[in-house]
């Protein structure tokens, strides 16, 4: 019993942090399970809602008798409620889940008609609301526990408008679609905006410039796989093709975009042309990480969040995300650093001002951008109601695109000419000020 309350509670746990409800048609193998809940797939559910559950090769480790075949069964429940059966069973008021009145009971095994291996089921889902889909096995045998053998094949859809056209995605994500569409056109504009820059300012362009261009396309193209992938499952329910697409573009963004950084953090190509040895290392860090990092997402998304393998890709996913957020910080603090000793010793005050504070601004800002799209999102998409799960994603992209803004403003070709003109008072106040600025540090 004590063992079932934990599982219980883990499923609550896992719950949480799943990610948000990624509903496509989802293929489970189930091979000599035992847990006494197995969750499969979370959807939000419009006013007309439909569960199409297909279940195939069943078979029971030890005999069940027929009349403790109810204690088996498919179910859907929120997470609300899913709460309150656990303060029912912990009042002792219920011995199993699926004898609660909160759960919506989709199929139990003590309703198979014949052939007892296999059924297939549309189930209306009606209330509007989030739900998880979820086995429960209650069956208890002094001797041996039973082990669960299926096939389940289970897919979630709204249905849509008179025509009744099925929706793959959940309800707070169905217009997804679109907003990728529209950030990729803002992205394409970006680009040819960044390109324009680049041919009117040729004889001032770095290479790093080239760098930033590359990742903007990157980023657009990005979008508009995850587009097309998400319009695609939305009409078929599932995502073949375009996902390979679009995790290849990912990969390539992710692993670009940290990056440019990176190279930014270092002043590589403006202040330098070389790098050093210690910020190759971070480099030679975070790359093999992101590439860990894309495969983890890959497992996730691939096969739904809540496996057992996944979860534990999940946490290497998180584990290895905050490495490298962490990572690509040490460049830029050594750039402060080195600016601020170079301020002291060759007498260029107002230039090496100007650079530092550019550098203190830009860490901030990878600071800002890291915080709100790991922190600040999951805890939007964590306390958001189902219905508006699409406004994480938005707030996502819009810090996103105010990071990619912000750093191709800052870092502009001419944006901090060398031999621009300074005359000699502007030379004097950044040398007090960064005189000041050495008694606050010190
Ligand atoms: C699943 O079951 C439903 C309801 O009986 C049926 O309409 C559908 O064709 C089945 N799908 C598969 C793939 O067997």
């Amino acid at each position: 019993m004590a063992m079932s309350r934990t599982s219980h509670l883990s499923f609550l746990v896992i719950l949480v942090l799943a990610s948000v409800a990624a509903a496509e048609i989802r293929f489970t193998e189930i091979r000599s399970d035992d847990r006494p809940i197995i969750p499969f797939d979370e959807f939000g559910f419009t006013h007309s809602g439909r569960l199409e559950l297909n279940v195939s090769h069943i078979s029971f480790s030890v005999t069940v008798p027929d009349s403790e075949l109810g204690k088996l069964g498919f179910f859907l429940c929120t997470r609300d409620s899913w709460l309150q059966v656990l303060e029912q069973m912990e009042d002792a008021e219920i011995s199993c889940t699926l004898q609660s009145d909160l759960i919506k009971k989709v199929f139990t095994f003590d309703k198979f008609k014949g052939d007892k291996s296999t059924f297939n089921i549309v189930f209306p889902q009606i209330d509007a609301d989030q739900y998880t889909l979820v086995f429960a096995n209650c069956f208890q045998n002094t001797q041996q526990s039973l082990k669960l053998t299926m096939d389940v094949r289970s897919a979630m859809y709204n249905l849509e408008g008179k025509s009744s056209r099925r929706d793959y995605l959940s309800a707070g994500r169905t217009i997804l679609p679109r907003i990728y569409f529209l950030f990729f056109m803002i992205y394409f504009a970006l680009a040819g905006l960044w390109f324009y820059v680049l041919h009117k300012k040729r004889l001032i362009v770095y290479k790093i410039h080239f760098f930033m261009l590359a990742v903007v396309i990157l980023k657009g193209l990005n979008l508009l796989c995850e587009a097309e992938d998400k319009s695609y499952i939305k009409r078929t329910g599932s995502a073949r093709g375009w996902d390979v697409l679009f995790y290849i573009f990912s990969f390539l963004k992710g692993i670009m975009l940290f990056t440019l950084i990176v190279l930014i953090g270092t002043g590589w190509s403006f202040l330098k042309p070389y790098l050093q040895d210690k910020e190759k290392k971070v480099l030679m860090i975070v790359i093999p990480l992101q590439v860990v990092a894309n495969i983890a997402q890959v497992v996730v998304d691939e096969n739904g969040p809540f496996g057992q393998v996944e979860i534990a890709w999940k946490q290497v996913f998180l584990l290895v995300d905050v490495i490298c957020c962490c990572a690509v910080l040490f460049p830029i603090v050594w750039s402060i650093k080195n600016l601020r000793e170079a301020a002291r010793t060759d007498g260029k005050a107002a230039m090496n001002l100007m650079k530092l504070t550019l550098f203190r601004q830009y860490y901030i800002v990878v600071i800002c951008y890291i915080y709100f799209t790991r922190v600040a999102v999951f805890a939007l998409e964590t306390i958001t109601s189902y219905k508006y799960l699409w406004t994480s994603v938005v707030a996502a992209e819009l810090a996103t695109l105010a990071f990619y803004v912000f750093t191709g403003y800052k870092f502009m070709p001419e944006a901090h000419n060398p031999y621009f003109a300074i005359d000699d008072d502007e030379e004097e106040a950044a040398a007090e000020a960064l005189k000041l600025d050495d008694e606050f540090e010190l």
